[in-house]
């Protein structure tokens, strides 16, 4: 598929220049059909019924499940739908007791999603040991192995840094955690649908993935890849309607994983839309993806550093997908405001939900940067209109 057959099939991007990947993604509509055809014809509820429409809407909803975990190399049993890829960090952080005298290392280029599940857990006496990245926004295998020791349970990093796009060493750091014999969890929230991910290459035990952002799913939509051995061992977060086998008064017998960890009513439509979402993903061909995504990068990084009066943050070689910068006197908002007023540019300002990262970058006094985000849809003209307009600014006064 070319670039202008997927804009053909989002609407939105014929009024706006969409540069906010990194949030979530307009969704195409093969995918919104899928959605609305569950709602007009099957709109009945999974995994309770016996008659042939729950029975079609639950084999729908597996289908995306058996979708997913063909395209990550995984089995299906090791796929656990949540809502996004918060819910699947809260998953492992409360799912397995960690408890006073247990360390966790992660790194400072979080997202909150994967930093705050982890520093509550200090309120129980864990250790949370905080790595710093180097100046470019990459952690340093070396400084993760120094921070691990002996009650070290869990690693866990982002795949790709939502602030400003500086991709770190997954495949690295499971070398070490296999080796330290520690748990690792990957957010993969900024790389799924960008980049061809092998979870077994990645070497990790939990992967948390969302379906709204690079795999062009619907909002409400995520999942985590975890290992079956692991899912035995681990605690679901909510209990209740179709998580159990068995009830008496003095208990519960937990069904099998892992539908133990998706308690109550799913998001039927938004799981069904997935699945249609990851074909699509697979129609454009995640190769074309990822060469699309680092051409938009690395012409739009050359861009803003060549212009006097931008900071531009990361180094092009470590950076995909997302160009983190600013202009000197100019709160990031109001950029983003500029943008969106006179061009109808669609970008992100602020701390991103990293304020360790922002700070890390030197730029949380400034009130963040502001972030353009890519995918497929993105053309060279969206990058060019934003780069003309952003010289206009910095020339502005000059
Ligand atoms: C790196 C990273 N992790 C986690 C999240 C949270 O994702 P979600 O909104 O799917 O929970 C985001 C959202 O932007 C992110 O960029």
């Amino acid at each position: 598929m070319k670039t202008s057959d997927v804009r053909a099939d989002i609407p939105l991007l014929e009024d706006i220049i969409y540069l906010d990947a990194a949030s979530t993604t307009p969704t195409p509509r093969p995918v919104v059909e899928a959605m609305d055809e569950y709602y007009y014809h099957y709109n009945v509820n999974t995994g309770r019924g016996t008659y042939a429409l729950s029975l079609k809407a639950t084999e729908k909803i597996e289908n995306t499940r058996e979708t997913i975990a063909k395209f990550f190399k995984a089995s299906s049993e090791e796929i656990i739908f949540t809502k996004n890829t918060t819910e699947a960090i809260n998953l492992v952080s409360r799912g397995f007791n960690f408890r006073k005298g247990d360390k966790i290392v992660v790194s400072n280029m979080e997202h909150h999603s994967n930093l705050i599940p982890w520093l509550n857990l200090k309120k129980c006496g864990v250790e949370v040991e905080i790595v710093k990245a180097n100046p470019k926004g990459v952690v340093n295998s070396s400084d993760v192995d120094d921070a691990i020791d002996k009650n070290t349970k869990l690693l866990t990093i982002t795949h790709i840094s939502n602030s400003m796009g500086a991709v770190q060493p997954v495949e690295e750091l499971g070398k070490i955690a296999l080796e330290k014999d520690i748990l690792y969890l990957i957010d993969a929230a900024q790389s799924a649908g960008h980049l061809k991910l092998n979870v077994k290459d990645l070497m990790a035990d939990f992967i948390a993935f969302p379906g709204h952002k690079g795999l062009l799913g619907p909002v409400g939509t995520g999942f985590l890849y975890c290992d079956q051995g692991l899912q035995e061992k681990m605690e679901p977060l909510n209990l209740g309607g179709g998580t159990v086998d068995d009830v008496s008064q003095n208990g519960f017998l937990l069904t099998s994983c892992p539908n133990r960890f998706e308690g109550g009513t799913q998001n039927i439509s938004g799981l069904i839309g997935l699945g249609e979402a990851v074909n699509y993903v697979k129609r454009i061909g995640i190769s074309d993806i990822e060469k699309h995504d680092r051409n938009l990068t690395r012409i739009l990084y050359k861009r803003l550093k060549d212009l006097e009066g931008i900071t531009v943050y990361g180094s092009p070689k470590n950076i995909y997908g997302i160009v983190s910068f600013n202009i000197d006197g100019i709160n990031p908002h109001d950029l983003a405001k500029i943008l969106d007023e006179t061009k109808n540019i669609c970008v992100r300002s602020g701390q991103h939900c990293a304020i360790l990262s922002t700070e890390h970058l030197g730029a949380r006094e400034e009130g963040g940067t502001v972030r353009a985000s890519f995918h497929y849809y993105n053309t060279l003209e969206d990058i060019k209109v934003l780069g003309d307009c952003l010289e206009e600014i910095s020339n502005f006064g000059r």
